[in-house]
């Protein structure tokens, strides 16, 4: 790619970027949220067609002039986006031959041949889905899982991966990056996207950093310390990726006893909640550590009042018994939820960045049931510039910020309620590594501020960093706990693991 220009209304998201790959190499493209790396593979892809960039897309010295996606598929370029697009109530085999399923010589489908085909593919691939199964009723992983294979089913000589770890466990991780290495070594190339430092040093070749639209260079990996990465991503150095400032524990805020969810069919019960008692103290950071899948999500459902089928289970916010039915109650009760499934539960994405923050305190900014604008507006402002959220306006509509700065308006939204009880899933989620630290400030400022955070990570050293207490869940109870004084990555892994 040579000269890359495009700009969006408002905001120039790539000002020239060169980019090339070698033939089998895996090359990772990465950067701060918004820096232009979904934009410049969106353009490789045919997602935006020749004439609404600048710049030249050549292929083996050939001037690619691509329309659509199809067009770039034609041309062996293959994209599996950053946020999931299987269809849910699809078998896993319907879903990778989606769009050129086998026929029989009426032109009927040949369900047969598509799911013995299918089952040898994902054979092949060391993957082990059956073809058969219904996608919504896989994991998030697994799910990812199916859209590689499906990319890969087009047999592509460039297959693009736009952060495709963020759900995966480290198993699934694992099998992704064999799955990678053997489409690689088969002669294939990979673009690989991911905030995951250690990931990208482990899987890729070679590296190119991009930051706000410009490159700033490409490495061997090799040849590359990890500081020094960093400093490429960020334009300066971070001392302190977990800059922890402890705070004097007060009384308990908030707990929970015998948080149970009923025996369910459908549910596995490995996921199903039971007996979970927990407290929260003013000034606490308490961690839930659990491998994925142990419940880690239900519970924080649960704590918010969405959780289906609760048996049992008391809540006490400041030492007296209440209720939380509904997110609408625990709301009203200082309790918010930064949910990890932002698409599912969290943005209205056809709606204003300002409209996303201020949505939950809009009653702050009425008054005789007249919305105060200038007020709503000087909250957004303020919000904005303290998450240091990447927009060119207030009114641009959330769907088009970029993955990380669109979660960044969801903790907005909740920060705007002043609440005394956060919960954070993945808030890091997708997040760059210099706005993580960001994060870290801003929960170091709400605790500070009297506030108490149950913080879920995948990350344990996120988790090491940063908590004051961590328990470890497995199959939907709590196993374990940690002080700080205690913390020992090793303890907490095996406990989870159930060793
Ligand atoms: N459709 C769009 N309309 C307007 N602006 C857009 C659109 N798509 C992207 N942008 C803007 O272009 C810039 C680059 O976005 P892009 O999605 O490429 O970032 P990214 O590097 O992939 O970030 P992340 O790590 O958060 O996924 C951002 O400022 C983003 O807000
Ligand atoms: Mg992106």
């Amino acid at each position: 790619m040579r000269g890359i220009k495009k700009n969006f209304p408002g905001v120039v998201a790539l000002k020239n970027v060169d980019f090339d790959l070698v033939r089998g190499e895996i090359h990772a493209i990465i950067g701060e949220n918004g820096a232009g790396k979904s934009t410049l593979m969106k353009i490789l892809c045919g997602v935006y067609p020749y004439g609404t960039y600048e710049g030249e897309i050549l292929l083996k010295d050939d001037l690619k002039k691509f329309q659509s996606p199809r067009d770039a598929k034609e041309s062996g370029i293959s994209i599996v986006f950053q946020e999931i697009v299987v269809v849910p109530d699809l078998t896993v085999g319907e879903n990778i031959y989606l769009g050129d399923m086998p026929k029989t010589r009426l032109g009927l489908l040949n369900w047969g041949a598509l799911h013995s085909e299918s089952t040898r593919f994902l054979e092949k691939l060391g993957l082990d889905i059956d073809s058969h199964a219904i996608i919504k009723t896989l994991t998030v992983g697994e799910q990812q899982l199916v859209q590689v294979a499906k990319a890969i089913s087009d047999e592509p000589s460039i297959l693009i991966l736009d952060e495709p770890t963020s759900s995966l466990t480290d198993t699934e991780t694992d099998t992704l990056f064999s799955l990678i290495r053997v489409f690689c070594r088969a002669g294939g190339t990979c673009i690989y996207i991911s905030h995951k430092i250690e990931e990208v040093e482990l899987i890729s070749d070679r590296i190119t950093v991009l930051r706000d639209g410009e490159k700033i260079g490409t490495q061997n990996t090799s040849a590359i310390s990890r500081s020094d990465i960093i400093r490429m991503i960020v334009g300066r150095e971070i001392k302190e990726m977990y800059p922890k400032v402890s705070c004097e524990l007060g009384e308990v805020i908030f707990e929970v006893k015998n948080l149970s969810q009923r025996k369910k069919e459908d549910l596995q019960d490995k996921k199903r909640l039971s007996n979970i008692s927990l407290t929260l103290q003013r000034g606490e950071i308490l961690g839930i550590s659990g491998l994925l899948g142990s419940g880690r999500t239900e519970l924080c459902m649960g704590l918010f009042g969405i959780l289906p089928d609760v048996s049992s289970g008391e809540f006490y916010i400041n030492g007296s018994r209440t209720f939380i039915g509904s997110p609408k109650e625990a709301i009203q009760q200082g309790i918010v939820l930064l949910t990890e499934n932002r698409r599912e539960y969290g943005l209205i994405h056809t709606m204003s960045t300002l409209h996303n923050i201020s949505l939950s305190s809009l009653h702050r900014y009425r008054r005789y049931s007249i919305l105060n604008h200038e007020s709503e507006k000087a909250g957004g402002f303020r919000m904005v510039d303290r998450l240091k959220i990447k927009v060119p306006s207030l009114d641009t509509v959330v769907e088009n910020l970029s993955g990380g700065n669109q979660q960044k308006v969801l903790l907005a939204r909740w920060i705007l309620t002043e609440p005394k009880i956060f919960i954070l899933d993945e808030p890091t989620k997708g997040i760059d590594v210099g706005s993580k630290v960001g994060i870290f400030h801003i929960i170091n400022d709400l605790v500070a501020a009297g506030a108490g955070i149950i913080l879920v990570s995948s990350e344990l050293p996120e988790l090491l960093g940063m908590c004051d207490r961590i328990l470890v869940m497995r199959e939907g109870e709590i196993r374990g706990e940690f002080a700080r004084p205690e913390f020992s990555q090793e303890h907490i892994m095996h406990m989870a693991m159930g060793q």
